[in-house]
């Protein structure tokens, strides 16, 4: 079956494009002796988790329990859960993952730390944690030089074992543009060499330095300070990529398709895919340089210039063929978002269709037994 006898809306992903993405990164990480950990809050599958750690990942980092616990489900080891995890019945969870999985969490305070060594201690369990450094972002993290005093801190938790450091430059999505971003890496890398640095100081060793954002992703592997890379959407790529000089429109892997359902007026079309397909959002963390929700592939002079939920108003800027009943692929502006949108994505190669890939990470469903 080709794509275009697919019904829509309907998201794709192309397997030559996501396996050559997955490919060059771990390629890339291997060249420079850096531990490959790929954040799967991207395309939340263990199918494309599969594909990561076939091609040379050697762990996992989780934006969220679901994730961590249906990676654990399915074999997946070395499982890194970004965030501190806080409250009795998501402590429990963290404790009881503990004890099925080689376990590291990422803290940046003492409250979420007690309450987790408690759960662990009574559980009999222990695991290891990074402090979160802020480079940045304003998000997680204790600022660099703060960074011994809380390791200090939390060294009499007994079920935690301290493993090093973590950031993420999310700033990175703001920036105007291929210096901007490059401005970010060394914010990055400067952050976690202070941070590093001060520990060292005081007497600690720092086995994991960590790091994931795809727009810095080759400076901070190439910087000599970075053990750990922990990118997530560089396996589809998607327009705010495009719009940092990060990606190209040959890079990104996923697509919604979408029918023509209108033509109201001269310049407008009307397609069947809206904001619960493509996303509102510009990008993880914003970003001006976006114009429109998503780029319409091969049809430059077309603009999705706004969303419904179920549609997508399309502005016609240039001369168009595309009429009534013609189907559009498009790049959505944050792919992250688009896939958790889907219970699976289409996967194809040169359009012609090869496979389901279920989505199959999601979580915030979950039902108490009533
Ligand atoms: C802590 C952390 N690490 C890594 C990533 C991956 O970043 P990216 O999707 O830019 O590669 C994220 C993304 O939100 C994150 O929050």
């Amino acid at each position: 079956m080709n794509i275009a006898d697919l019904v829509t809306p309907n998201f794709l992903v192309d397997l030559d494009i996501l396996e050559t993405n997955i490919g060059k990164m771990a390629a890339a990480c291997k060249a420079r002796g850096v531990a490959l950990a790929p954040m799967t809050k991207t395309h939340k599958s263990t199918v494309i988790a599969g594909l990561q750690r076939k091609h040379g990942a050697g762990g996992f980092l989780t934006g969220t329990l679901d994730e961590a616990e249906g990676l654990v489900n399915q074999g997946f080891d070395n499982i890194t859960l970004a965030y501190p995890v806080a409250g009795r019945e998501n402590v429990a969870r963290v404790a009881a993952l503990a004890g099925r999985t080689d376990l590291t969490i990422c803290l940046d305070g003492a409250a979420a730390a007690r309450e987790l060594d408690a759960a662990l201690s009574a559980a009999g369990r222990k695991i290891r944690y990074l402090i979160i450094v802020d480079c940045g972002l304003g998000r997680f993290g204790v600022a660099p030089e703060a960074a011994p005093a809380l390791a200090a801190e939390l060294a009499s938790c007994s079920a935690l074992s301290f493993r090093g450091i973590s950031t993420h430059p999310g700033q990175a999505y703001a920036a105007s543009g291929p210096e901007d971003v490059a401005r970010v890496a060394q914010e990055e890398i400067q952050a976690l060499a202070a941070a590093k640095k001060a520990l060292a100081a005081r007497g600690f060793s720092v086995p994991v330095v960590a790091t994931g954002s795809t727009p810095t992703a080759e400076p901070a592997m190439a910087s000599g300070v970075v053990t750990v890379l922990r990118p997530g959407n560089y396996v589809f790529f998607d327009n705010i990529q495009m719009a940092l000089g990060v990606a190209t429109e040959a890079d990104c892997s996923l697509t919604v398709l979408a029918t023509v359902i209108s033509r109201p007026r001269p310049d407008t079309l009307i397609i069947d895919a809206g904001s619960k397909c493509l996303g509102l959002d510009k990008g993880a963390h914003g970003n001006a340089l976006l114009a429109g929700f998503g780029l319409v592939k091969g049809h430059p002079e077309l603009l999705v210039a706004a969303l419904s939920e179920e549609v997508g108003k399309v502005r016609i800027v240039g001369p168009t063929t595309v009429t009534v009943g013609d189907k559009l692929e498009i790049i959505p502006n944050h792919a992250c978002s688009v896939a958790n949108m889907t219970s699976s994505l289409i996967g194809h190669r040169r359009g012609l269709v090869e496979r389901s890939i279920p989505v199959d990470l999601r979580g915030g469903t979950r039902q108490p037994p009533v």
